[in-house]
């Protein structure tokens, strides 16, 4: 902090000099990431609300009928328009909330995830003092069922399964899930902070995927996160449960607060309701339709993305994507050289054990495809050469 005052020109330009490096979500280069430039509306709203605290939620009783009405929206979504749940501070949270929630309810200690799970169950898992038994996925990176059922103990409360993982956008099979879970009396918590903005556009639109929802009787909770495939700002996660009695034992009564006693679900207690306002302003400024066809776009640059790979007899896509999300490998060059490489040309990419990853959002456009491919034979020719 400065002693004195600054002139506020003096700290803007303090500020950007510090950021100059940063990247922005606007920039085609950035073709790492789940999150997205928020939609200018959706800043124009956040930035008009930006006081609004819907953990005091007496204080702001429009901010609270708000986010009931994106819960109910979400929860229409996924087939449970009476879904109870909460905007929240990201997907993490929302693993958390499940876990918190169902090992109250239960007084139990183990979870069972497949080894794709999100490091944020794992993060929850230690929070709470959660034994976790991960278990092995499928030559086509899903959760193996006999694995499953052969890991379920008396001690375990909950089933954790993906939908649209983040190393590839895989779904786990969520229908044999539920019914394991209603065979054992077994919470099903379903991560799809990325997916459930994905995949009931891609079956409106014609795809082949799995279900995944509250349709299926054995799920519990579902996690989906406005601010990734929903063009919204962070922070705005979102949990659904199936009812609201499943969270009957994370509810806290809270009494000071100046607009008077309330009770919360979440764990962060002051919570922002610009985000929530924000979430309610895209959902109905894009409508279903708007995401739709966003949704449409991105699986169109999905398969452009693929058939350029196929041209390459080096580099391939490590399976067939089941969304838009595709890993690239190489069956010649050392996977981290070219990604060391690419990022020195400026690419924002993600590195997993065999593969990079691009996520297909909607500011990845094929014009940035093809510089990637032009971009990427170059790095390949240059290691090569090294060779
Ligand atoms: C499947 C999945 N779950 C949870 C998360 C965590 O979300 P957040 O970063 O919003 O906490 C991610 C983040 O990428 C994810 O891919």
């Amino acid at each position: 902090m400065n002693r004195s005052s600054l002139p506020k020109n003096e700290v803007l330009e303090l500020i950007h000099s510090t950021l100059k490096h940063d990247k922005s979500y606007k920039n085609g280069n950035v073709i790492s990431t789940m999150c997205t430039y928020p939609d200018t509306f959706a800043q124009q709203l956040f930035s008009t609300f930006i006081d609004r605290n819907i953990g005091d939620a007496n204080l702001f009783p429009g901010v609270v009928e708000l986010e009931n009405e994106v819960i109910s929206s979400l929860g229409e979504l996924l087939h449970n328009p009476d879904a109870y749940g909460n905007i929240v501070t990201g997907g993490t949270e929302a693993n958390f909330l499940a876990l918190w929630a169902y090992r109250e309810l239960s007084g139990k200690h183990t979870i069972i995830v497949p080894e794709t799970a999100h490091f944020s169950l794992y993060k929850s898992a230690n929070i709470l003092n959660l034994k976790t038994k991960t278990v092995k996925v499928t030559e086509q990176r899903q959760m193996d069922i006999a694995e499953t059922e052969k890991a379920i103990d008396d001690d375990t409360f909950c089933i954790v399964g993906i939908a649209g993982t983040t190393e590839l956008g895989v779904i786990d099979p969520i229908s044999e899930l539920s019914a394991l879970c209603l065979k054992y009396n077994l919470y099903l918590h379903i991560d799809a902070a990325f997916g459930g903005f994905v995949i009931p556009f891609m079956k409106d639109l014609g795809y082949d995927i799995i279900d995944f929802d509250f349709s299926l009787p054995g799920v519990s909770s579902i996690t989906i996160d406005p601010h990734k495939m929903g063009l919204c700002p962070i922070p705005a996660g979102g949990i659904l449960f199936r009812n609201e009695e499943l969270t009957k034992k994370i509810k806290w009564s809270v009494s000071y607060l100046s607009g008077g006693h309330t009770a919360q679900t979440t764990f962060v207690s002051s919570r922002s309701g610009a985000a929530v306002i924000a979430v309610w302003g895209m959902l109905n400024y894009l409508g279903y339709e708007g995401y739709n066809d966003i949704i449409k776009r991105c699986m169109h640059v999905t398969d452009y993305l693929v058939a350029e790979l196929d041209k390459f007899d080096e580099l391939y896509p490590i399976q067939h994507p089941t969304m838009n999300i595709v890993g690239v490998a190489s069956n010649k060059s050392n996977i981290v050289l070219i990604a060391e490489a690419m990022r020195d040309k400026g690419w924002a990419i993600s590195l997993f054990t065999e593969h990079l990853r691009i996520v297909l959002r909607q500011s990845v456009t094929k014009k940035v495809i093809n510089k990637f491919i032009h971009d990427i034979k170059e790095v390949l020719t240059c290691i090569q050469a090294k060779i």
